[in-house]
């Protein structure tokens, strides 16, 4: 690390710069801007390690991203696209860190046949995202916060779609308010922990989404999950259910959703992303149907903190001591 120290004598001031030893530069863009503390904090990690850091915040053109990656030689991003033109546009680009956990906004492909490490910063803002899963459950248990009677989520039955970092923090806290609590997910490789978090295992999506009054999705968006989640599955689940939504509108079929609204007035559905016919939906269904103006679950301080700064020291790590620890382009 390079550091230079000037005082100011007049002022009586100590400035400390860190000089970019390395010659290399990382850009920070992100069209949701991280928290200001996590920015100055990222900005410390990259700078104090030596290299250039940049910042491409709330833009409004992609031709903006295009121009600030042509000389980067580390990206770290949230839920901005990087397509195969922006890995076209970026000729010294080594690696991209999306800040988060789903890295389906990244092209793989065009990642890897250019050798640019992929990488995500697992767990880092899970929680942010279970306890926003937690409050949506209630705010529609609660009939939007609107007058007239609700009901409680205590002595419910939850089921987790999907039993990774976020599904596993999400159970422990409906299990705190009291509702019985399942889990559906076939890559768990040690299905014991199950047992050892009081979660009770699903043997199919069917048998959970039959047995549940609420269910909080948390599948990550691939090929095989895509409109995965539609009316067969959905009529089968209890009167007076309600689909949770904290992970990606793909996984839902749109079609299928409509079809259940339409035919079960007593299905709800909140939803962290905006579906593509949300303008439908609200109208049709009314209170029925919720959705965040923009994707929320990760929008707290300590979330942009805890995963802004492990996508720093990540892509540091690397382009300083080549670590790929963290790398799903493999
Ligand atoms: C994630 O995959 O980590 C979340 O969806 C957060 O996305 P965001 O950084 O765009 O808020």
């Amino acid at each position: 690390m390079g550091v230079l120290v000037t005082y100011n004598p007049k002022k009586q001031e100590k400035t400390v710069n860190f000089l970019t030893l390395t010659g290399m530069k990382v850009l920070i863009a992100t069209e949701k801007p991280f928290a200001k503390t996590a920015v100055e904090s990222m900005t410390k990690i990259i700078a104090g390690a030596g290299l250039e850091a940049a910042l491409l915040e709330k833009y409004t053109d992609r031709a903006q991203l295009l121009s600030a990656v042509a000389d980067a030689d580390g990206l770290i991003i949230r839920s901005d696209k990087v397509t195969q033109e922006v890995v076209e546009a970026a000729s010294r680009l080594k690696i991209v860190v999306r800040a988060g956990a789903g890295y389906d906004n990244v092209d793989l492909a065009a990642c890897t046949a250019r050798d640019i490490v992929v990488m995500n910063t697992p767990g880092q803002n899970s929680n942010a995202v279970a306890e926003l899963a937690i409050g949506m459950m209630i705010y529609m248990a609660r009939n939007r916060f609107t007058p007239g009677t609700g009901s409680e989520v205590s002595g419910k039955k939850l089921g987790i779609h999907a039993y990774g970092n976020v599904g596993s923090i999400v159970a422990r806290y409906g299990k705190a308010l009291g509702m019985k609590v399942y889990a559906y997910d076939p890559f768990v490789a040690d299905k014991s922990v199950f047992a050892r978090d009081g979660v009770v295992e699903a043997a199919s999506a069917d048998e959970l989404y039959a047995g549940c009054d609420y269910i909080s999705l948390h599948i990550p968006a691939t090929e095989q999950t895509r409109r995965s989640i539609g009316y067969e599955l959905l009529s089968k689940m209890p009167r007076g259910a309600t689909l949770i939504n904290t992970a990606r509108k793909e996984v839902v079929d749109e079609q299928g959703l409509v079809q259940m609204l339409t035919e079960r007035t007593d299905f709800k559905y909140a939803t962290d992303v905006a579906a593509d016919i949300q303008g439908l939906l609200d109208e049709k269904f009314g209170a029925r149907v919720f959705a965040s103006e923009k994707k929320m679950g990760a929008e707290t301080a300590e979330a942009n903190i805890n995963a802004g700064l492990a996508a720093a020291s990540q892509t540091v790590d690397f382009l300083l001591n080549g670590n790929r620890k963290f790398q799903v382009n493999k």
